[in-house]
């Protein structure tokens, strides 16, 4: 049996683990496994963070993370943990090329269109010997459900376009391709969009809006 559940402290170092080995081509992963660690610790604890894993007899065999709000995060983690990570870092951050790099990581949020949703989904990963069981799409739907939960009515992922199987995989789940963006120099990503209905009257007016915009996005 596998359970979906929430991610908690205990369960930091196994998720950035399996984002070191299966995320190996993204940035974060050349910071090094000590650097994902602390990020993810940060990341668990942070309200404007959503970390949820599938666990399989006590083993850690999937996990997504997704941010409500990526710019409040970011600040937050670097209040209270610039030394620290730049510890864990050191001494790449004297490299110029990944000085560059973290820049960007850190302010692309600012590159992109505000009609673009803010709420994102930022990795997704199954263990090798467990794709293709539909985990990675009930990793996606608990995601969904959280962020609805907590009150986020659309989101977007960013996926390099030298990642075609992630980019099936969003593809599938009813993405809609909303934008493409150069996160890091010479990289081509696209932005997959996705609704949440919410149920709460209050929302209704800015769900119009969004409803009518990714409508005229189809007609395009
Ligand atoms: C992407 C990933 C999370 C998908 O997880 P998964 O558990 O294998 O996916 P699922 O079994 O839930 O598949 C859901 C749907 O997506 C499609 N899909 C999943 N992986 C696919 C692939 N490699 N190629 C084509 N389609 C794929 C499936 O066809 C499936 O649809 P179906 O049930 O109609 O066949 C997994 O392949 C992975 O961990 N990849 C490495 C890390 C990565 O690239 N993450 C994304 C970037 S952060």
């Amino acid at each position: 049996m596998i359970e979906y559940r929430l991610a908690t402290e205990k369960d930091e170092k196994k998720i950035a683990e399996l984002h070191h080995d299966y995320i190996n081509k993204g940035f974060l992963s050349e910071l090094g496994i000590n650097f994902l660690e602390l990020l993810y610790k940060a990341m668990i604890k942070s309200n404007e963070i959503v970390c949820i894993v599938a666990e399989k007899e006590n083993e850690i065999i999937g996990f997504v993370s997704g941010a409500i709000d990526l710019k409040k995060f970011y600040k937050e983690f670097l209040k209270e943990n610039f030394l620290k990570a730049t510890f864990k870092i050191f001494p790449k951050v004297f490299n110029p090329k990944i000085l560059l790099k973290i820049y960007e990581t850190i302010f692309y949020p600012i590159k992109i269109n505000q009609t673009i949703p803010h709420a994102e989904l930022l990795s997704i990963v199954v263990k090798k010997e467990y794709q293709g069981k539909n985990i990675g799409e009930e990793l996606f739907k608990y995601l969904k459900k959280e962020f609805k939960k907590r009150g986020v009515s659309e989101f977007k992922v960013i996926v390099g376009e030298n990642l075609p199987k992630a980019v099936k995989f969003y593809e599938k789940m009813n993405g809609k391709l909303i934008g493409k963006i150069e996160v890091h120099r010479g990289n081509i990503s696209r932005i997959y969009g996705w609704k949440i209905w919410l149920t709460n009257f209050a929302t209704f007016y800015q769900e119009g809006i969004s409803f009518f915009y990714y409508f005229y996005l189809d007609f395009q």
